[in-house]
This record gives C-alpha cells, structure tokens and sequence, in this order.
C-alpha cells in the first residue's frame, strides 16, 4: 500500500561531486554538491541546482568555468569537510590534497577523483532562493588506467567504490552506511 508524505528526497540514493572552483586570489576552492544531473540538448549538459548563496556560486558566476569532481569513499572525509565548511572562512583549503588545472579549462580539478567534468555554464537559471546552471561538458578527465576499456563496469565500481547520499548519511555501494554528514570531517588533518 503506498501512502503519501510532503515533499522530500530523503530515501533517493544520491551520486557526489566536489565542485572546484578558483577564489579571486587564484588559490582552488572545493565545495560538495549532490543536486547534479545530465540533460541532452545536441549533446550531453550536465544540470547543477546551488541553493543559496556560497563562494562556490559567486566563484562560478564570475568565471562561468568549474570542475565536478567524481566523490569517491577514499574522498569522502575531505568532501564532508568541503561541504560543511563554508568557502567564505580562510582556512577552508588547509587541508593536505592533491589538485591540478583541468586539460581544457582553468580550473582547479582533485589528482585523486577518477573521473573530472570540466564544465562551462550555458544559461544561468535564478530561482526564488536557488540556482539552476545548466552547463557544457568541454572534458571529462578519467583516470587513463581505469578506463582503457579492459575493465568491466562492475570492476570500475569495485575499484573507484563511488560515494552516495541518503537522508543525511553516506553510503557504500553495497549499503553500508559511511558515516552521517558532519561525521566523516573529523577524520580530516589540517596542515
Ligand atoms: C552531502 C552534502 C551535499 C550537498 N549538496 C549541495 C547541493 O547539491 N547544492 C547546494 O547548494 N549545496 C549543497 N551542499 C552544501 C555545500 O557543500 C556547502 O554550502 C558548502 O559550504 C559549499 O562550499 P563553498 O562555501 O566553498 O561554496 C551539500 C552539503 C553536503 C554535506
């Protein structure tokens, strides 16, 4: 028997992506996001909701240009710290972390996520209180090992072991819970 409950996603396994973006100092921002998705307009876009404001919002205003980065459960500390800390406070990026340019645009891309978009927005769209960008994927960047076609999906999975998000907890793909948001930072060392 299926009942009906208020508006919500609490129970929709969703994918992770560390956005990156570069402050005005030119130093790399990182913050988390899961209201990600893909549309199709003569070619794949991907469709990125932000809601409210955040320096990863003005960042990508600014410059139209940022990175997804695939979250991954070996990411996973840093990307809850990314997405509870807010970009606006100094030490946000004390943290110790790889990060390069992407190959095609100027923004900063994570050395450890195995799958990168390199993204320009097409159309901003203003909500009430939120942000709908809908953007152009100029790249994706993969771990070149990974995916050289020799591998089957499910051994891409098992090797990457993508994060996902359910109702304010993390999870394996297998189903073991992770941690809830808020929790997994702690486990993260400031230089
Ligand atoms: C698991 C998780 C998922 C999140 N997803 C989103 C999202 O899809 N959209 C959004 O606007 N904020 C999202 N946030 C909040 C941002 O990560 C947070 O505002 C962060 O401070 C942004 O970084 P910035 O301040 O450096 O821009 C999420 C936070 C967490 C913990």
């Amino acid at each position: 028997m299926k009942k009906s409950i208020p508006p919500e996603n609490g129970f929709c396994p969703q994918t992770l992506f560390l956005y990156g973006t570069y402050r005005e100092d030119g130093s790399p921002n990182f913050g988390l996001f899961c209201w990600f998705s893909y549309y199709w307009d003569a070619g794949l876009g991907v469709m990125a909701c932000i809601g409210g404001e955040k320096l990863t919002k003005e960042r990508i205003r600014n410059t139209k240009i940022f990175s997804a980065n695939l979250v991954t459960e070996e990411l996973l500390p840093l990307a809850d710290y990314w997405g509870n800390k807010v970009g606006n406070t100094e030490n946000k990026m004390n943290v110790s972390v790889e990060v390069e340019k992407g190959s095609v645009l100027d923004i900063p891309i994570l050395t450890k996520s195995p799958w990168v978009y390199e993204l320009e927005v097409d159309r901003f769209i203003p909500l009430d209180e939120g942000e709908v960008l809908l953007c152009k994927i100029k790249n994706v960047l993969v771990d070149g090992e990974l995916f050289d076609g020799n591998f089957t999906h499910e051994q891409k999975i098992k090797f990457i072991k993508p994060a996902q998000t359910v109702g304010g907890t993390y999870f394996a793909w297998n189903g073991d819970a992770l941690g809830a948001w808020g929790e997994l930072m702690k486990k993260v060392s400031y230089k």
